[in-house]
């Protein structure tokens, strides 16, 4: 049960605003795009199962009186970016809230994962970040509003090997959101990154993690709740899972090369690759 306290909380900065949710089909954007409308944000919903989106902007006019628009994209591709933006801020819809979310992995021996599979990673994961970055946020600095939420991950703290592509893209969406976060922060613009540790959602199936691999993970209504009150709050990073902030905080006083050993050895051991 959400606190009513922080709901107000985020009820007062969302309330009335237009969100755009990536990845809204599934897991923690869906999630992230129930918290918004509970919170009286109207939403644009993307990805590309489009009756998973028509079902969930359904729900949410339904259950909380908010509009909802579904724009499907495949944001791998180079132009889906431009084409989310011309359906919206370009047409004269204000989008004061971007939650870039959409994103997937791969676990397994670098050597046999396939090299499509990994670009079109760095595609989704990382440039179509950028891009839908630097379409949105112009507006947001001269209407001197706005929140932008990039979800990277507890893996963008150390290389991961067995996961090298995937971890990597994360390491990029967080040092992207902490140093934007400080750029236009004076411009009344929040940025925050979402770094879940294991969550329930679609991504182990997708990534190829056994399910037993991800035992403790935490709810996608829990990790999307923490993400927004870090998002309203001004703060750069959030760490919803308790075990991931103290690992990352203890591992800082180690050498890398020694972590990254280690997690190389854990995930050897573990018999997950
Ligand atoms: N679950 C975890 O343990 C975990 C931990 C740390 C970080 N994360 C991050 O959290 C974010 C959300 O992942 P999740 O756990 O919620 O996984 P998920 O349940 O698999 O959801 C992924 C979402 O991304 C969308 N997507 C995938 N490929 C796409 C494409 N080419 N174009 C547009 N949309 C695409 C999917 O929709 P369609 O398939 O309908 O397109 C889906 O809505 C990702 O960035 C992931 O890296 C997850």
């Amino acid at each position: 049960m959400p606190s009513p306290v922080r709901s107000a909380v985020l009820a007062r900065s969302f309330a009335g605003k237009w969100a755009l949710v990536t990845g809204a089909s599934a897991g923690i954007g869906e999630a992230l795009a129930l918290d918004l409308a509970a919170s009286g944000a109207h939403l644009v919903l993307t990805a590309r199962r489009v009756e998973r989106l028509e079902a969930l902007a359904a729900r949410v006019r339904a259950d909380y009186g908010v509009e909802s628009r579904v724009v499907p994209a495949d944001l791998a591709l180079p132009e889906a970016p431009r084409q989310l933006y011309e359906a919206t801020e370009g047409a004269g819809l204000p989008i004061d809230i971007l939650i870039n979310n959409a994103g997937f992995g791969y676990l397994g021996k670098f050597e046999k994962g396939s090299l499509d599979w990994d670009r079109k990673m760095v595609d989704l994961n990382c440039a179509a970040v950028v891009h839908l970055t630097h379409l949105f946020l112009p507006r947001m600095i001269e209407r001197k509003r706005g929140h932008i939420m990039i979800v990277a991950s507890t893996a963008s703290f150390q290389p991961v090997p067995y996961m090298a592509t995937y971890a990597a893209t994360k390491a990029f969406d967080r040092f992207l959101s902490e140093a934007l976060a400080a750029e236009v922060r004076p411009h009344g613009v929040n940025v925050s990154a979402l770094c879940p540790g294991p969550t329930e959602s679609e991504f182990g199936q997708v990534a190829g993690v056994r399910k037993d691999f991800f035992r403790g993970s935490q709810t996608a209504e829990l990790v999307a709740r923490k993400g927004l009150l870090a998002l309203v709050a001004g703060e750069p990073e959030s760490l919803p899972a308790f075990s991931g902030a103290a690992t990352v905080f203890f591992t800082r006083f180690l050498p890398r090369n020694a972590v990254t050993g280690l997690v190389e050895k854990i995930f050897r051991k573990s018999g997950a690759v």
